[in-house]
């Protein structure tokens, strides 16, 4: 596999050092100016059909205040237009090349975010794959139309470097409690965390709203329940009774379905005494911007 640079600047330097370390590869990370795509890219476009582009730029001014687009899109977007074919992916931008180092990358134990957009799940996450073997923290965040939004966390990070005194050694950090370091790279947050605390409201409808419309509810002990609407009848005397936990020990595949398994742990709200343990799997579908629980089984060891 390999790592294509377009530019040999500060950021393809940088992010070059650590791929080199790692001998990742069979990506293009456009590192060069925004405002040299439009004249660079259409002459690459017939080599690019088909390959993922890492796009790491800023729509910058000279003075790197933010440019404004046409057509209020996001430079991302714009340069998707410029080679058609390929799955464009927005990712590395909010990071400052000076933190593009194993040193760098390390806040006190916790590494920097690099965000991650497109609307190519696959490329997203070869992309987050690429971004953890080179020691930073990827979140996928959608779809390539919220490389707005990372744009626009890049010009923030500009302001506050250049003209709020926090020059570039500074690097976000996003904190999701209940994350888990062994998350597998670009795993789009699935647990049963979403189910769990619908649940632990007493919230049927909610519990419900996390499942496919085709959903299936294996129950150790009773008949399986199919659809979403069914779910939530079956699902509605229980509810808030119990406290559930779950632990995942691991997501496997790639795309959508998804297969989560781990432990859960029942415990009482009140006592706080654990009532029941158990495994659990779970398969995850995508549809749209979210991924929906298809099939939710467990084992109880108390039935
Ligand atoms: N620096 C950062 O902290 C940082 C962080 C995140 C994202 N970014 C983004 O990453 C991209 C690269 O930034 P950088 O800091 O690495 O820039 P840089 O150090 O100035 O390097 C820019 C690279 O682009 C090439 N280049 C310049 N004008 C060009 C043109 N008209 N056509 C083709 N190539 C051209 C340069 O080649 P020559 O040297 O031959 O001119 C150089 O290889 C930019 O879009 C920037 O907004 C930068």
């Amino acid at each position: 596999m390999k790592v294509g640079f377009l530019g040999t600047g500060q950021v393809a330097r940088q992010l070059g050092a650590l791929a080199d370390a790692v001998g990742f590869g069979d990506l293009i990370v456009l590192g060069i100016p925004y405002a040299a795509c439009a004249q660079t890219l259409p002459p690459l476009a017939v080599r690019l059909r088909g390959k993922v582009v890492v796009d790491a730029t800023n729509p910058l001014n000279p003075d790197w205040s933010p440019l404004v687009l046409p057509r209020g899109r996001s430079g991302a977007e714009e340069i998707a237009a410029l080679v058609p074919g390929a799955s464009v992916v927005k990712a590395f931008n909010t990071v400052f090349a000076d933190t593009m180092t194993p040193a760098g990358l390390d806040r006190g134990g916790a590494k920097v975010t690099t965000f991650i957009a497109s609307d190519d799940q696959t490329a997203c996450e070869l992309v987050a794959r690429f971004a953890t073997s080179l020691g930073f923290h990827p979140r996928v965040a959608g779809p390539l139309k919220h490389a707005a939004y990372l744009e626009g966390l890049a010009h923030l990070n500009i302001h506050i470097a250049m003209h709020e005194g926090a020059g570039t050694d500074v690097a976000v950090v996003y904190s999701e409690r209940g994350a888990s370091p062994d998350r597998p790279a670009g795993e789009p947050g699935l647990s049963m965390k979403a189910w769990a605390t619908a649940w632990g409201r007493g919230d049927a409808a909610g519990v419900a709203a996390c499942c496919a419309p085709d959903a299936v509810l294996m129950h150790p002990a009773k008949p399986a329940v199919v659809s979403r609407a069914a779910i939530e009848q079956f699902l509605a005397g229980g509810v808030g009774k119990l406290h559930v936990t779950f632990e995942p020990a691991a997501v496997v595949g790639s795309g959508s379905p998804r297969f989560e398994f781990g432990r859960f742990a029942d415990r009482d709200p009140v006592s706080g005494h654990e009532v029941a343990t158990g495994t659990y799997s779970a398969a995850w579908v995508r549809e749209g911007e979210q991924w929906l629980i298809r099939f939710h089984g467990w084992t109880n060891a108390a039935l």
